[in-house]
């Protein structure tokens, strides 16, 4: 079966909850969404509720994210949130390990796969971000780093439960105003390594019933994506996805950087 095609928005610490329920509910009354897509948005936690009651009752037609959780289900955590506050919010997804976070704040991937398993065992979508700095690619270690990130995050995800799990390869580099755009050159072979270090940990295809495979676990690109460049990103067999900042935090900008990701996609099938 083909890997489906994901595309989706991190608002980061940007709008407030009127804000962001209004792009919800604009999104979703702009667009038809294919059979073999899944849209998504993940704005700050502040907005999640009053994007929740615009999305109606689950399954959302549109996901939507929350950009960080705790492991832990409850406790003396202050200014933590648990996977159980999102689930009774109908959150469909999560965002661990953005470059945000392992940045700034100090995320490290044992904490990021206790997180990883907390949201996976409580049945939570997660979209694992990964990718290297300049410095590492500079010193050409790009490739080690983000299949440790890949190994460490994805220890111990059981079989039954990895249709829960995708990837995004954001290369530090390129994310954000300041960032380099990356090229399809730079993407294609860490996008590889990425499907066969997932291969490697979970099998190449699906051997049976509802346990996943690592050769089936959807891999997103992401940094400085905008319309003129997403179908060049798509293109590639191991992108099955974007994953977009800047360009997609209005309406109008979100539709077109899909619609030029999608039809890379559909054109290189
Ligand atoms: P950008 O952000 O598209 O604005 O570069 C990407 C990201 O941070 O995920």
């Amino acid at each position: 079966m083909a890997r489906p095609f994901l595309f989706g928005t991190n608002f980061k610490m940007n709008q407030t909850p009127t804000e962001s329920a209004e792009f919800y509910r604009q999104l979703a009354a702009s667009v038809q969404i294919p059979s073999d897509t899944h849209l998504f948005v993940i704005p700050p936690y502040t907005s999640l509720a009053a994007v929740t009651v615009v999305a109606g009752q689950p399954p959302h037609q549109i996901w939507v994210g929350a950009q960080n959780v705790h492991w832990a289900p409850e406790g003396a955590y202050t200014g933590e949130i648990s996977v159980g506050m999102l689930l009774a919010l109908d959150v469909d997804l999560v965002l661990l390990g953005h470059a945000e976070r392992r940045r700034y704040f100090h995320e490290p991937d044992v904490e990021l796969n206790r997180k990883v398993l907390a949201a996976v065992g409580a049945n939570l979508r997660v979209l694992l971000a990964v990718g290297e700095t300049a410095e590492e690619r500079s010193f050409g270690v790009g490739g080690e780093t983000v299949l440790r990130q890949l190994k460490i995050g994805l220890h111990d995800v059981p079989p039954e439960q990895l249709g829960l799990i995708q990837i995004a390869y954001e290369p530090v580099w390129s994310i954000g105003a300041g960032g380099t755009p990356a090229s399809p050159e730079d993407v294609e072979p860490i996008a590889r390594l990425i499907r066969s270090g997932c291969a490697d940990m979970f099998g190449e295809t699906r051997t049976s019933g509802d346990r996943g495979s690592g050769g089936d676990i959807p891999i997103l690109y992401g940094g400085s994506v905008d319309p003129s460049n997403a179908g060049t990103f798509t293109a590639l067999p191991d992108i099955d996805g974007l994953f977009v900042g800047r360009a997609a935090w209005t309406v109008e900008g979100f539709l077109a950087t899909y619609r030029a990701g999608y039809e890379g996609k559909s054109t290189s099938r």
